[in-house]
């Protein structure tokens, strides 16, 4: 944010003088402020992310977590650190299932029942159909809309059913949780995939790779769908499995022997890395 105030006025100014060593001199500084913006975007801080507008609706019971259902994180988000703080995504937010894991801050000025205080949210699912007849849709669970509102004021806010509010990404902050690595059910030994959940920063995977028997030689995962990354393998293929993480922005991470020897499907192991 810092960013874009001088960025504009050095604008102006070069605008009303038009001295050759002023321009000159304008033109380095335009050119130093961009390189900045740039740099924070590629570092994952969104710091010159601004507020736009979408609507806000509810799901699911009132005070309820929501869903992880397409982001195959299932009822995990009704614990810490997401704790109910979540949103399904229309097809803008949720993105084909890239969006997991985005983080959201959202702004509601919906008076008298509004804090106007902003809450942040994790796209855990998606929200299909209807919720596309506008650009950006958030529908958020029971308990993330509720926290939008004044205290005491949530049942009135949720009474309305939709609201019009302001949201802007941000990077995702699990402070000191890390990532996490949740066994699908349907593993086999010749079909191996994970649902990874509570990556810092961009929120996202740009690849995931798998080492097996303890080993280093990384090989790449699918992402099949939601969070969900899969390998075809065979019965030679065996725990204990590495990965080799790459946040959307190119961050690198190296989680080893997440997955142990014996692991149970369905079973949600924690690495001791995140971004
Ligand atoms: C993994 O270890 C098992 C048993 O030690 C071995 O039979 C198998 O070939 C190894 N597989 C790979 C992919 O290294």
């Amino acid at each position: 944010m810092g960013v874009e105030t001088p960025h504009i006025a050095t604008i102006k100014i070069s605008l009303n003088m038009v001295s050759t060593p002023f321009i000159a001199v304008t033109i380095v500084f335009v050119y130093i402020f961009s390189c900045l913006c740039v740099v924070s975007h590629s570092n994952g801080t969104f710091t010159s992310e601004k507020f736009s507008s979408a609507l806000a609706t509810w799901y699911g019971d009132e005070t309820g977590a929501g869903s992880g259902g397409a982001c195959g994180w299932q009822d995990d988000v009704k614990n810490p650190p997401l704790s109910s703080m979540i949103a399904a995504g229309n097809a803008n937010i949720f993105l084909s299932g890239k969006g997991c894991g985005h983080c959201f801050e959202i702004l509601c000025h919906q008076q008298p029942y509004c804090s106007a205080k902003p809450i942040k949210v994790t796209i855990s699912d998606e929200c299909p159909g209807a919720c596309n007849n506008v650009p950006y849709h958030f529908d958020l669970s029971g308990f993330a809309f509720g926290a939008m509102a004044y205290p005491g004021k949530d049942h009135n806010l949720r009474q309305l059913g939709q609201v019009m509010v302001q949201y802007r990404r941000i990077p995702c902050n699990y402070r000191g949780t890390k990532i996490a690595f949740k066994v699908s059910e349907e593993c086999n030994p010749y079909w191996f995939a994970v649902a990874l959940e509570y990556a810092d920063g961009d929120g996202g995977f740009g690849s995931v790779e798998i080492a097996p028997n303890g080993t280093k030689h990384f090989v790449s995962m699918d992402n099949i769908w939601g969070a969900v990354w899969k390998i075809n393998i065979d019965p030679s293929f065996q725990a204990p499995f590495s990965f080799r993480l790459t946040s959307g922005h190119g961050k690198t991470r190296i989680a080893n022997n997440v997955i142990p020897k014996k692991f149970a499907i369905g079973h949600k192991y924690f690495s001791n890395v995140n971004f």
